[in-house]
């Protein structure tokens, strides 16, 4: 990956509903960029992967392939070539999180569930209202 394909991160972010923008993928790229990875399918880029090390345990982030291009071994292609890349002596673990998309893809690897987590979704409150009622209750 270079700073040229961030374009490429922000639009397949976009596609499959993250809400990543171009400074996210900046920072990342930023905090990885010799492991940061494009996949090529048919002459087009068409996926993306990022790896980061911190200590003796990496996470790899951001695997994304175009909708139209899925199925195909794309995703798997990615993951595989982040293993190799961190596929050295000082990484004893490299975690990721993963959606209901990507856990089949993982598990075909060799990750094993370490714990699941539920996202939550919801209108937020109206602050003002919220710490009136806190702090002064009705009496006010
Ligand atoms: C998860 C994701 C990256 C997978 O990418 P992909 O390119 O479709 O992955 P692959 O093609 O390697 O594998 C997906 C399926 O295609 C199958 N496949 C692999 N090679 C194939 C080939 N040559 N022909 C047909 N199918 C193939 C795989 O066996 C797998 O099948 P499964 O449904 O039995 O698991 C993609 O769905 C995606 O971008 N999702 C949105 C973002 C996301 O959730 N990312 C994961 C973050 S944790």
């Amino acid at each position: 990956m270079t700073k040229d394909d961030l374009g490429l991160g922000v639009r397949l972010t976009q596609e499959a509903g993250w809400n990543h923008l171009e400074s996210d993928w900046l920072r990342f790229y930023n905090l990885g960029s010799e492991g940061s990875f494009v996949a090529e399918f048919e002459g087009r880029a068409v996926g993306t992967t990022m790896t980061f090390i911190s200590d003796r345990i990496a996470w790899i982030a951001m695997v994304l392939v175009e909708k139209k291009s899925r199925g195909k071994g794309v995703g798997t292609a990615l993951l595989k070539h982040a293993l190799d890349y961190l596929e050295t002596p000082e990484i004893e673990t490299v975690r990721l999180d993963a959606t209901h998309l990507g856990r089949p893809l993982y598990e075909k690897l060799g990750f094993m569930p370490e714990y699941e987590v539920v996202r939550f979704k919801g209108i937020a409150p109206q602050l003002g209202g919220n710490l009136k009622a806190l702090c002064c209750g009705d009496s006010g």
